[in-house]
């Protein structure tokens, strides 16, 4: 039998932060090396352009960049963190994890720190994870950040994945809100059954890099594209339903929904779905293209320094991605001014 803790601790977002790569790469610059064009990228996916890393740059970089702000949204330094949770599916290197290069950069001294890999749904599992590490009363604060660089895993020839996907990161500080505010349910789910079709098949011990695996360019993005829009479009209004019953809400509660960027045709098609207005789903695909695990957070973020969202708003993040996997997080805003 399952047995239901009633919380006493609430963890909410007491800060936030986001970095994009200052490189941008138009559709116009993609119809130069590949056999697409503006008119079908825009028209199929909402995209017009996208942030790209440059080579001086890791993505730990990114992370860091994306933390120092949340830090400073939170009026917190590196040294009041007692947790930091990363989750990516482009890691700067297969090991150590990209969160231990980003503990390092940021000044942090023995915190426990590691890599999650959800796919892009990576940021809804790191907050539920690091929710509970609060909520039991483990640690006080803990950075969650969502970073990703797929565009060093893209195979520029291919134009079913090249067109789709940015550079970027965004980051949360969690910490004790009041009762009642902060991350009132999470929803979690995973299909191994998907696996295949959306996937990086080389690089890891299952199919190392080698001479072969590089000519066949087995270490760039492969995907089933039409599968992966029709099992986001039937996730993304589960994962919301689902959340939302969890915290005993409603799509009505919700002030603004904040989905995976991936494309905008699912955004719209989960919304009608939903049966919600289209201008309280948060959209910016059109500047960054699908930045993986970061959409969520920069999205919320850009929201957040925008100055719209008030204590007390109802967010509900939601996601989809590799794995298969798909999720949503209920919060309520505990967070009154902005530091930025
Ligand atoms: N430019 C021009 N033509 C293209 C391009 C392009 N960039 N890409 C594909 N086409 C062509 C195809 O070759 C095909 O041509 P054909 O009819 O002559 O065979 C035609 O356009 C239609 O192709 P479809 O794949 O059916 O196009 P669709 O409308 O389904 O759009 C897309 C493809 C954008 C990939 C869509 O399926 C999609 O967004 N899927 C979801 C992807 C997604 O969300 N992925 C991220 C998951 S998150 C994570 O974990 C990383």
């Amino acid at each position: 039998m399952k047995t239901i803790l009633k919380k006493e601790t609430f963890a909410g977002i007491i800060g936030i932060g986001s970095h994009l790569p200052s490189k941008t790469l138009t559709n116009f610059d993609l119809e130069k090396i590949v056999d697409t064009s503006d008119k079908w990228i825009k028209t199929r996916t909402g995209i017009s352009e996208r942030r790209i890393i440059d080579d001086n740059t890791g993505l730990s970089d990114l992370a860091v960049s994306a933390s120092k702000k949340a830090l400073f949204d939170a009026g917190l330094e590196i040294t009041d963190i007692d947790l930091i949770i990363l989750s990516t599916c482009s890691p700067e290197m297969v090991m150590p994890s990209t969160a231990c290069l980003v503990q390092q950069k940021l000044g942090a001294k023995t915190i426990p720190a590691f890599d999650i890999s959800a796919g892009c749904t990576g940021f809804i599992y790191a907050v539920a994870i690091g929710a509970q590490f609060i909520e039991t009363g483990c640690y006080k604060k803990v950075l969650v950040i969502g970073a990703d660089a797929l565009s060093k895993h893209l195979d520029w020839t291919d134009r079913g994945t090249c067109v789709l996907f940015g550079d970027g990161a965004g980051a949360v500080v969690l910490g004790v809100v009041e009762q009642g505010y902060g991350i009132l349910s999470n929803y979690l789910a995973a299909t191994g059954a998907g696996a295949n079709l959306l996937k990086i098949p080389a690089g890891g011990s299952g199919l190392p890099a080698t001479k072969d695996s590089f000519v066949k360019k087995l270490h760039c993005v492969q995907m089933n594209g039409n599968e992966v829009f029709k099992f986001a479009v039937r996730a993304l209004p589960q994962a919301t339903n689902a959340a939302l019953r969890k915290a005993n809400l409603t799509v009505d509660d919700v002030d603004y929904f904040i989905p995976h960027q991936a494309n905008i045709r699912i955004l719209e098609t989960a919304a009608r779905k939903l049966g919600v207005g289209f201008d309280k789903i948060v959209n910016n695909i059109d500047k960054y293209g699908n930045t993986s695990t970061a959409s969520i957070p920069v999205a919320l973020d850009e929201l957040w320094q925008s100055g719209v969202i008030k204590k007390g708003d109802v967010m509900l993040l939601v996601g989809f991605g590799a794995g298969l996997t798909w999720g949503a997080n209920v919060i309520k805003w505990s967070k009154t001014t902005s530091s930025n």
